[in-house]
């Protein structure tokens, strides 16, 4: 449990606005005009330092902190908080230099060079022990500083290293896991292809092997990557915790980010935080976004999460960077805090001169305060104080979905029926949903699912002996499940359960799978649902029937005549199992089924495009409505509820809201309960 100390919005209240801050890239004069517009802006708290490791210490153990000292003290002066980071993201030279083995080395076995950034080993012990050292002398310097608000430890961690040093703590992490060589065999399955282990030596990182690797060896390699990388977080948080144990430490993740299980991660933090750069060339990347806003806010059960940083307009890493057209970056930061962010940041502060990123976006462009997007970045400081009493207001869900890093690692391994994207399948389970606005959580089917209604398991490959039980009792006592093909396969060792498809299932779904059979990607099947055709494609189960009545039939094909969707009535609940990839609309009609079997209603209904959102709290609920179409859309808002941003009470019974395209409203109205179908 996170102590409440540690929540920031303690020490932070209000919805926070800023972003990070590269001080070492300008002159003290800059400072001052910085921090002058950052009060302009509505700016209360910066990171700074993220890649400071070089000018921190110049050479080994030079420290040179005058001009953070300086910085800290002028944005304290102008009531600006700091989110102060340790510099590990980026090792200077010296150190990659006099201690070559701090750098990582690649699967193929070559070193990488200094030049960019996140080139460390996460075992290397010099590595290790120089960015603590400095993380303590950050902890020592400014743990007493006023303008210190929390530490971000790290940038984005997601380094992968194939060194000897990593071979050995690999084989370390594998002892404890499995407790013997034996049992590894056991697990990893050695005795295909003759891979059997007779000794620890012999067992290795996975290097490139003349044909597909062992998939059991590479998902423990997952997570052991991802255990490693939190090692190091958390030594370097556990000092600053030691010397100032009231200051909330935290990292940043990334979106749909593979390399590093962020529910074993916000565990071991005070805040989650989120870098998020949708994709303004997508026109379905809001969707994308509200998941992992919902991920985000699900990871620490509801506790407001920071959008730690978003690009103001166009990023520069991508061959074709678009700018954000007016409106679209105030509406994608609204859609964060509908979604439970209390704090909206940016990276960065003032665009660089030079180096990687100059062409990057910021809230202080190049061309400087006569431009749009300055125009935009204080007109939204300005707004985000008229909603101060939403902050620490949470989201209330009766419907979760699935999403499982160690899933996502073993259904994407080699030599599977076809090649699946978990990203894609989950975006397609959720998707209909968020175009319905139901209010959705996301766990992992080791939570807690005692208070909902509805689980979507989208294709969970991978099902332990305890998630399957836990499932089942759920569903037993009332609880309704969507699970999708090609779950319950295989155990956590990515060893397929016995007794036929899906193992894992087979007392739940009241049927079986006799085989698995993909689709080539241009070929689609029919499929006939309560007495209309809608089609499917990329996989089908050849599905029998054992307890479950038949939802949908396939129409054409091989399997035509055979179920392609069961419904299965168990104790007092239902699970719904579905054996192939529906068409948009044949996933909405199912829904219909689902939905109203488990009783869930959206939170409002809106046009196409716009989305309802509604955070909680003791004073209220306050219904975000987000207009991410390109036309007018006109709603038909609940009675009784006032508009925060305008200040003009919107509302009769059956009154009309028009939102312009990025248009956003806030309405405030009555505590609501969770959205019920029955209510
Ligand atoms: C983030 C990173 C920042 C900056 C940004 C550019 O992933 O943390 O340092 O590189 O991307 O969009």
């Amino acid at each position: 449990m996170t102590n409440p100390i540690h929540n920031f919005t303690a020490r932070l209240p209000g919805i926070v606005y800023g972003g990070d801050y590269n001080p070492d890239q300008w002159t003290r004069e800059t400072w001052l005009e910085d921090a002058a517009l950052m009060r302009q802006a509505g700016v209360r708290l910066v990171s700074v330092g993220v890649f400071s490791w070089s000018s921190l210490e110049p050479a080994d153990g030079q420290l040179e902190f005058g001009w953070l000292d300086e910085v800290m003290d002028i944005l304290h002066e102008h009531g600006i908080s700091v989110n102060l980071s340790t510099p590990n993201a980026a090792p200077p030279p010296w150190l990659a230099t006099e201690h070559p083995e701090v750098l990582p080395t690649n699967r193929e076995g070559r070193k990488i060079a200094i030049g960019s950034r996140a080139h460390f080993c996460p075992s290397s012990a010099v590595y290790r022990e120089r960015s603590q050292k400095i993380a303590r002398a950050l902890a020592e310097r400014y743990g007493n500083h006023p303008a210190l608000a929390m530490w971000h430890i790290g940038n984005e961690y997601h380094t992968q290293c194939f060194c000897d040093q990593c071979g050995a703590r690999f084989r370390d992490w594998l002892l404890d896991r499995h407790g013997s060589l034996e049992v590894l065999n056991e697990h990893w399955g050695t005795t295909f292809w003759s891979q059997r282990y007779s000794d620890w030596s012999q067992v290795d990182l996975p290097k490139p092997v003349m044909g597909n690797v062992n998939p059991a060896r590479e998902l423990d390699f997952k997570r052991f990557s991802s255990e490693l990388l939190l090692d190091c977080f958390r030594e370097e948080r556990d000092i600053m915790r030691a010397i100032t144990p009231e200051i909330p430490v935290l990292t940043n993740f990334m979106r749909f980010f593979p390399g590093a299980d962020y529910t074993r991660w916000a565990a071991e933090e005070d805040a989650v935080a989120l870098d998020i750069y949708p994709n303004p060339a997508d026109a379905e990347s809001h969707i994308t976004a509200a998941f992992n806003y919902d991920l985000m806010r699900s990871l620490k059960g509801g506790q407001p999460w920071l959008m730690m940083e978003q690009a103001s307009s166009a990023v520069s890493q991508w061959p074709l960077n678009l700018v954000k057209k007016p409106g679209r970056m105030r509406l994608g930061s609204f859609q964060a805090i509908a979604h439970g962010a209390d704090a909206v940041m940016f990276f960065q502060w003032r665009a660089s001169r030079y180096g990687q990123e100059k062409f990057h976006s910021a809230m202080l462009p190049h061309s400087g305060t006569d431009t749009r997007t300055w125009q935009e970045v204080v007109d939204l400081g300005q707004e985000l104080t008229q909603l101060e009493e939403i902050a620490g207001t949470t989201a209330e869900a009766a419907v979760a979905i699935v999403w499982d890093w160690e899933n996502w690692w073993a259904m994407e391994g080699v030599a599977h029926p076809t090649k699946l994207s978990y990203v894609d399948i989950v975006t397609r389970h959720f998707t209909p949903l968020w175009r319905r606005n139901i209010a959705t959580d996301v766990i992992t089917l080791d939570a807690d699912m005692s208070g909902y209604r509805l689980i979507v398991i989208p294709n969970s490959y991978v099902l332990s002996e305890a998630q399957a039980e836990q499932l089942s009792a759920y569903v037993r006592s009332g609880g309704h499940v969507l699970i999708s093909f090609f779950s319950g396969v295989v155990d956590e060792h990515d060893r397929v359960i016995p007794g036929g498809y899906p193992g894992g299932l087979l007392s739940l779904i009241g049927g079986r799978v006799r085989e698995f059979s993909p689709l080539p990607s241009d070929e689609r099947v029919r499929v006939e649902m309560r007495g209309s055709e809608t089609d499917a494609g990329l996989w089908q189960d050849d599905l029998v029937t054992d307890g479950a009545t038949v939802l949908a039939t396939y129409t054409d094909g091989y399997l035509e005549g055979e179920a392609a969707i069961l419904r299965h009535e168990l104790g007092d609940g239902v699970v719904t199992y579905l054996g192939t990839q529906l068409s948009e609309t044949g996933m909405d009609r199912m829904l219909d089924t689902v939905l109203a079997d488990a009783q869930v209603a959206a939170v409002l209904e809106t046009p196409a495009g716009v989305e309802a959102v509604e955070r909680h709290g003791p004073e209220g609920s306050y219904l975000f409505l987000l207009n991410h179409g390109q036309h007018s859309a006109e709603i038909t808002v609940p009675p009784g509820a006032a508009e925060l941003l305008s200040g003009r009470v919107a509302v009769v019974a059956g009154d009309t809201l028009t939102l312009e395209p990025a248009a956003v409203a806030v309405l405030k109205r009555d505590r609501q309960p969770v959205a019920d179908s029955r209510a």
